[in-house]
């Protein structure tokens, strides 16, 4: 009788740890860079665990993940696909997408922003988002705490899930980000001829998306500049980084001045109410000059201060459209 309830006990933990090592995916599947014929689909498994130990003795564990991505291409243009990207048939691998209209037509996309911190919020508007089945979604910027923090992208991605497994996801970066490796590795941008991924464009119909990125490479504040030479040195270290943004974004918008209807993205915004915040807005303003202005860019949707505004200055609108998730400050 022994023998047997043992054997059944043994039989019991066996299916258990099977099950538990059935699955497969870490984070994902999603989708990533959309046109009207190709489309990116990435997903994550666990690679190892780590255990970090301080002199304290307490210790936490950080995971490790190999990042997996299948470019498709020659899709037809507006057409549903299924995929399954373990081949098994389990839900787990499982999603689909639509690829982007060719033609011109109404469509509707998705922004949010600073969906850092407060992860019910996040996970309140992602749900909303999802009732909407927008074409794609554009982040604008401090998507996680800490873009150095792996367990916050986990976090991000969870709570992403339904989401982002069926509709592409567009992200800007923001200065929580700190330019980090992980940022690069979860996500499939389009590039340009000096950093990719980092500021891109893409386009639907004849709706130019143009997303700009506002914060440049991550720098380590050197420990013996004091007061205005600290102010000095983040003023001017990452200039020549803009300016050959700057000189690319003036290239793109002349190459597509057929475009219908341009959006620019970028995380800082140019127009802030935040009291603390106005000087700087007034230095950003002066550094793009009449840009956007000139090349009629309709909209530019920003985030970082953590709410909705919008100001309309020489034909354009300026919406900040970051209330995804951090805190009121
Ligand atoms: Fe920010």
């Amino acid at each position: 009788m022994r023998i047997i309830r043992n054997a059944l006990w043994i039989i019991l933990l066996a299916t258990i740890s099977f099950a538990q090592g059935t699955k497969r995916i870490a984070i994902g599947p999603y989708l990533q860079n959309m046109s009207s014929e190709s489309v990116t689909i990435c997903w994550s498994t666990l690679s190892g665990e780590s255990r970090i130990t301080g002199p304290d003795g307490k210790s936490f564990q950080v995971p490790a993940f190999q990042q997996h991505q299948i470019r498709l291409a020659r899709l037809q243009p507006k057409t549903t696909y299924q995929y399954d990207v373990l081949g098994d048939g389990s839900a787990e691998g499982k999603g689909s997408f639509t690829t982007f209209p060719r033609k011109i037509e109404p469509f509707r996309f998705a922004v949010l922003g600073d969906t850092r911190s407060r992860h019910k919020i996040h996970q309140k508007i992602v749900n909303m988002i999802i009732k909407q089945k927008p074409m794609f979604v554009v982040n604008t910027g401090d998507l996680v705490g800490n873009g150095d923090v792996i367990q916050e992208w986990q976090t991000f991605f969870q709570i992403n899930h339904e989401l982002m497994r069926n509709t592409p996801y567009f992200s800007v970066l923001g200065n929580h980000e700190k330019d980090s490796k992980n940022y690069y590795n979860f996500f499939d941008l389009p590039g340009n001829e000096h950093y990719y991924e980092h500021y891109y464009f893409f386009s639907v119909g004849d709706a130019l998306f143009i997303v700009l990125d506002s914060e440049g490479p991550e720098h380590q504040t050197p420990e013996y500049l004091k007061g205005s030479d600290r102010e000095a040195f983040w003023e001017k270290i990452d200039l020549g980084y803009l300016e050959k943004e700057k000189a690319w974004v003036e290239n793109v918008l002349t190459l597509n001045d057929k475009a219908g209807f341009i959006f620019v993205f970028f995380h800082k915004p140019l127009f802030s109410v935040k009291r603390s915040r106005v000087a700087e807005t007034k230095k950003r303003r002066k550094f793009w000059g009449d840009i956007f202005e000139r090349h009629h860019v309709q909209v530019i949707l920003n985030g970082h201060d953590h709410h909705y505004h919008h100001a309309f200055s020489g034909g354009t609108h300026y919406v900040t459209t970051a209330g995804g998730g951090a805190g009121p400050v």
